[in-house]
C-alpha cells in the first residue's frame, strides 16, 4: 500500500527520505518519487533502487516529501507516481488513499484553466490549493480549504516551494504518524522510517491536520481548531524490523513463532484457576458477560484465523459465532444489536475492509473488539476494547507469526468468555497448560525445517496443489493454499476434506499433489478416508500428522510430523510446517518471497 514520508530539519533531507522509503518498501508498491524544494521532483517506476539511480550525487535541501505508490487510479507509470504538483510547480502533495470526488473537482479546476499531467485522483489536491491561493496567498489557509472540499480517504503530506521548512500532514482513513525529533520533524505512514531518528511520535486521528516546521508541531481539526495531544514513545527497536541474519523476513518471522506465543500469553494466564486475564477487555468485562453472539471479521489470513476461532469459541464459550470477510460484511445489511460482539482480527490494524466492518457494527450498536498486532493502529483505536497480539512488526507480506499470535489470542479469548459462562475451571486450566507448552513444541517443529525444505524442493515443479482439512484444521486448508499461491504464484486450492467428493476430486491425477492436514484428532478417521479417495485416483499425498503416527505411511508419499497438543490448539502447531513448506517452495523457485508481485502488506483501500 502507498507509503508517505516527509522530513523538515537541518540534515540532508534527500538521504533521509530515500532511506525512509527503503524502510517502507515492505508495504508493497510499484513506483517511487521524491520532492525537495531545493532540488525539484524525481520519480521512477519500479523499486526505490530505480529512484536512487536517478540521483547519483544525492540531492540538495533540508526538507522534502517522498512517496511509494501502489496504483489505484492510473497505471503504475512515472507520470502517475507521486509527488504531484499544481500548475505552477509550487505546491506538492504525496497521498495514500483515494479522493472519491476527484472527477467533479477536476472538471471544475479544468474549467478554471488548470491542466493535469497524470490520471491520478491525487493531482486535484495541489491544483485545488493553488486555486485557493489565487484568492488569498496563504498556504495554510488554502490547504485547510482544500482538505474540506475533498471526500474519501487520505494520509497526506503537502509542501509549498516558497515555505520550504513547512510540511502540512493530514489524515482521513489512512494512517499518519508524526515523528518528533530535536530540531527536526517527520511524517510517515507508519513508524518504521521514523524509528532510526526518534522514538517520540504522535498519531494523527481522522480529520486532523498537522503543521510542522523543524521546531514546531501543531495539530488542528479540519476546522482549524487546535488539538492538544501528548507524544507517545514507541518501544519497537529498529533491529526488530531488520532480518536478524535470515535470508528473508518471512523465514525470520516463522522462526519467531515460539517467542510470539510466549509474548501473546505473557501475564495473561492464571493456570491454577483456569482463567485468562485480558487487561484490554477489563473495561467492557461486565458487558461481555451479557453478550449473546459473536461475529468475527477479517481479511485473508486474519479471516482464516477467525474460522478456527469459530470452532474454539463455539465449543468452549457456548456462544454462537459467525465469521465474515470484511470485504463482504459492509455490503450486507447485517443483523446486529447491543448483545452482539463484532470482533475484528487484523495484523496491521489498518485493513480498510475490516475497519469499515467495525464502523458499520458500531453504527448498529454492536460491542466492537479487536485482536490487533499494531499498537496505536486505527482498528485498535476505533474498537471499544481489544487484545493486542504482541507479535512485533511483521514485515514479510505473507502473514506468518501474526497468524500464530492471532490463534493464541483467540484461545485466550475463548478461556476468558468461556469462564464467564459454562467452562469449568478444570477445563480452563487444561487449555492454559496446553497453551504454555506450545512454544517448546513449535521449537521442535522448527528444528525439522531442513526436512521440510527438502520436501518443498521435491514438489517445487508442481503447477497445482490441493490442501484439505477438517474441523479445527478446516481453515488451515485455505491458509496453506493462500500461503503457497501468494508467494509461489502457482494454483493452490483449499478445500474442506468432506467437500472433495462434491467436485474438487475431479482435478486429481498423478500430477496434482494434495497436502492433507490429518492430525490424530476426533476427525482423523474421516481424513484417512479422504486420503484413500485421493490415492485411488493416483494423486500424490503429503500428510501432516501427529508425531509417531506410522499407520498413515502406506497411504502417503511424504509425511510432515507435528507434536500433539489438545485438539483446539493443534492448528497453532500445524500452521508452522505449512508456512515453512510455502516459504521453501517459493525460495526454490527463486521468487521474491518477502514482496510478492501485485500484493501489499497493508491494504488500506477497499
Ligand atoms: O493486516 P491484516 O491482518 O488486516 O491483513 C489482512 C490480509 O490482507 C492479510 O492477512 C493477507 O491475506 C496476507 N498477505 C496473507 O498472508
Amino acid at each position: 500500500m502507498c507509503g508517505i514520508f516527509a522530513y523538515t530539519g537541518e540534515k540532508d533531507a534527500g538521504a533521509i527520505l530515500i532511506d525512509g522509503l527503503t524502510s517502507l518498501e515492505y508495504r508493497g508498491y510499484d513506483s517511487a518519487g521524491i520532492y525537495l524544494p531545493d532540488s525539484g521532483c524525481i520519480k521512477a517506476a519500479g523499486p526505490v533502487s530505480e529512484l536512487r539511480k536517478k540521483i547519483p550525487g544525492g540531492l540538495k535541501g533540508h526538507s522534502g516529501i517522498a512517496h511509494l505508490r501502489w496504483a489505484t487510479h492510473g497505471e503504475p507509470t512515472e507520470e502517475n507516481a507521486h509527488p504531484h504538483s499544481g500548475e505552477a510547480g509550487e505546491i506538492w502533495v504525496v497521498h495514500n488513499g483515494i479522493i472519491e470526488n476527484f472527477k467533479e473537482l477536476k472538471e471544475k479546476l479544468q474549467k478554471a484553466g488548470h491542466t493535469f499531467k497524470s490520471s491520478t485522483d491525487t493531482e486535484v489536491m495541489p491544483h485545488l490549493i493553488e486555486e485557493h491561493m489565487k484568492a488569498e496567498p496563504d498556504f495554510e489557509k488554502a490547504t485547510f480549504k482544500a482538505l474540506n472540499e475533498i471526500r474519501g480517504t487520505y494520509g497526506m503530506a503537502i509542501q509549498y516551494k516558497n515555505e520550504p521548512d513547512k510540511i502540512i500532514a493530514a489524515r482521513m482513513g489512512a494512517p499518519v504518524v508524526i515523528g518528533l525529533g530535536e530540531g527536526e520533524n517527520f511524517v510517515a505512514s507508519d513508524a518504521s522510517p521514523i524509528l532510526r531518528h526518534t522514538r517520540q511520535v504522535v498519531y494523527l486521528h481522522d480529520g486532523e491536520v498537522a503543521v510542522l516546521t523543524p521546531t514546531i508541531h501543531s495539530i488542528y481539526t479540519l476546522d482549524a481548531l487546535k488539538v492538544e495531544r501528548q507524544a507517545e514513545e514507541v518501544d519497537w527497536s529498529t533491529e526488530v524490523a531488520q532480518k536478524g541474519g535470515y535470508e528473508h523476513f518471512m523465514l525470520k518471522e516463522i522462526m519467531e513463532g515460539p517467542e510470539v506465543v510466549e509474548n501473546t500469553l505473557r501475564g495473561r494466564l492464571i493456570p491454577e484457576q483456569g482463567l485468562a486475564r485480558l487487561g484490554g477487555l477489563e473495561r467492557v468485562a461486565g458487558r461481555l458477560g451479557e453478550m449473546e453472539r459473536i461475529i468475527i471479521v477479517g481479511c485473508g489470513t486474519a479471516y482464516y484465523a477467525g474460522l478456527t476461532g469459530e470452532y474454539m469459541l463455539e465449543e468452549f464459550s457456548g456462544l454462537p459465532v459467525e465469521v465474515e470477510l470484511g470485504s463482504e460484511f459492509r455490503y450486507r445489511k447485517p443483523v446486529l444489536n447491543n448483545r452482539t460482539i463484532l470482533l475484528a482480527i487484523s495484523q496491521s490494524g489498518e485493513t480498510a475492509d475490516t475497519l469499515e466492518a467495525i464502523r458499520e457494527g458500531k453504527r448498529r450498536g454492536a460491542l466492537t473488539l479487536g485482536i490487533v498486532n499494531t499498537v496505536g493502529s486505527t482498528i485498535a483505536r476505533e474498537t471499544d476494547a481489544g487484545v493486542y497480539n504482541h507479535a512485533g512488526p511483521e514485515i514479510g507480506v505473507a502473514s506468518t507469526k501474526a497468524l500464530v499470535s492471532q490463534l493464541t489470542a483467540l484461545a485466550l479469548l475463548t478461556i476468558f468468555l468461556g469462564r464467564q459462562r459454562t467452562m469449568a475451571a478444570s477445563e480452563g486450566s487444561e487449555i492454559a497448560a496446553a497453551l504454555l507448552a506450545l512454544p517448546e513444541k513449535i521449537r521442535m517443529i522448527l528444528e525439522t525445517r531442513e526436512a521440510i525444505e527438502a520436501m518443498a524442493k521435491k514438489y517445487a515443479a508442481s503447477r497445482d496443489f490441493l490442501y484439505i482439512g477438517r474441523k479445527y484444521n478446516y481453515s488451515l486448508a485455505f491458509e496453506g493454499a493462500l500461503k503457497l499461491k501468494e508467494i509461489s504464484y502457482i494454483h493452490a486450492e483449499g478445500c474442506g476434506a468432506g467437500e472433495m467428493k462434491h467436485g474438487p476430486l475431479a482435478m486429481i491425477d498423478e500430477n496434482f499433489p494434495t497436502l492433507a492436514i490429518a492430525p490424530q484428532d476426533s476427525v482423523y478417521e474421516k481424513m484417512l478416508s479422504n486420503i484413500q479417495e485421493i490415492k485411488a485416483r493416483k494423486g500424490p499425498v503429503i500428510a501432516l500428522t501427529t508425531e509417531g503416527n506410522t499407520d498413515i505411511e502406506s497411504l502417503t508419499s511424504d509425511i510432515l510430523y507435528v507434536p500433539k497438543t489438545i485438539e483446539m490448539l493443534q492448528p497453532i502447531l500445524n500452521v508452522v510446517p505449512l508456512q515453512l513448506f510455502a516459504y521453501y517452495f517459493a525460495k526454490e523457485k527463486g521468487l521474491n518471497v518477502d514482496r510478492p508481485r501485485n500484493l501489499a502488506k497493508s491494504v488500506t483501500v477497499e
